[in-house]
């Protein structure tokens, strides 16, 4: 790869194997831009501990499972190109963030919308670490950013919709960084997918394993076939010839995102509105569906089980690392913390 490369940095935390919304909201897109970009994929434990301080071997098992998910979809750190990172293992990462935080107001944090919801969402006593984790994202973006001095290509982050007002946090740290001191950090890009959002199998708002709602990756067939017979479909629809509403229908939603028989899906859904098809009969196409998608990643992830998953981790990491050592350098030069006058 040479320098001018587009780069592309995303993560993900590592609380739980991932699923299927893992996969529609956001590795699906990252997928196809190991083609033409430099891309850093990192899990990022820290931020775990958030939400997860009381649970740190959840998130150590976690690394593993996460892990093995993104190797079993097809992201390949075999690839010279692709690095698969460990946020807790670039210490960089964390003096960045703390040199970043001194040009923060903390008010951007507190009106941070996805910081507002996720509050309300745990319920417990909020952290500083937690508080202050946008600024932290904001170094695990511009870790890669270029000089720009010699570059202004801005990193390309793919997220979901739910990961916009961290981007924006960023692009105003980096420039208030760089207005305060000099040039040093390039704003970045942020790259939305066309699923927002997959809804968990009982229709709440999101798949997730808090809510219990969710189909992972490496689940067994037997499991799948079970969670969707149980899916949540039209509440309004008691009978099977009652006419019915495809709209916001979970199996439907399923179908729209895994099933590649676009004619199959067609059909179902004029059928279901008429009312001359049963949810049996769509639950059992969509799960003929979800287990042709999910076999073969399933497969793969058995196949990387064997691989000695640290060393992935490592040689990625390692990679990174020299790229923060970098940035900080330059950081620490801005920020007049080189002392060269003494
Ligand atoms: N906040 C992201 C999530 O909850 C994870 C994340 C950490 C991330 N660092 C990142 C995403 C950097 C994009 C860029 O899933």
């Amino acid at each position: 790869m040479n320098e001018k490369t587009k780069r592309v940095l995303t993560g993900i935390r590592p609380t739980g194997p991932l699923h299927l919304g893992h996969y529609a909201g956001a590795l699906k897109q990252w997928i196809p831009l190991q083609k033409d970009c430099e891309c850093f994929f990192m899990i990022a434990d820290i931020q775990a501990l958030t939400t997860h301080v009381d649970n740190p071997k959840l998130i150590e098992d976690s690394v593993r499972e996460v892990t093995l998910d993104f190797l079993a979809v097809g992201l390949d750190p075999k690839k010279s190109n692709v690095h698969f990172v460990l946020q807790s293992a670039i210490p960089e990462l964390t003096e960045l963030t703390v040199y970043l935080s001194m040009v923060t107001p903390f008010t951007w944090m507190q009106s941070n919308p996805t910081i507002q919801t996720e509050m309300k969402q745990l319920g417990k006593e909020i952290s500083t670490g937690f508080m202050c984790y946008p600024v932290s994202q904001a170094a695990d973006i511009s870790f890669v950013s270029p000089d720009p001095n010699e570059s202004s290509e801005p990193t390309l982050v793919p997220v979901g919709e739910d990961q916009v007002p961290h981007i924006r946090d960023n692009n105003s740290i980096i420039s208030a960084f760089n207005r305060k001191y000099s040039p040093t950090f390039v704003e970045c890009e942020a790259l939305l997918g066309d699923v927002k959002r997959l809804v968990g199998t009982d229709g709440q708002s999101k798949m997730s394993k808090s809510l219990n709602n969710a189909i992972y990756l490496k689940d067994d067939e037997g499991t799948i076939e079970k969670k969707i017979r149980s899916m949540f479909t039209d509440p309004n629809r008691i009978h099977p010839n009652d006419p019915g509403t495809v709209e916001g229908n979970p199996v439907f939603i399923y179908h729209d995102a895994f099933n590649n028989n676009k004619e199959e899906v067609k059909d179902l859904k004029e059928r279901y509105i008429k009312g001359t098809v049963g949810d049996v009969e769509v639950k059992e196409k969509l799960n003929v569906a979800i287990q042709e998608f999910l076999g073969p990643i399933r497969e793969k992830r058995k196949e990387y089980e064997k691989e000695d998953v640290k060393k992935i981790l490592e040689e990625g990491t390692v990679y990174a690392r020299a790229i923060a050592l970098k940035t900080l350098e330059r950081t620490r030069k801005a920020m007049h913390l080189n002392y060269p006058s003494i």
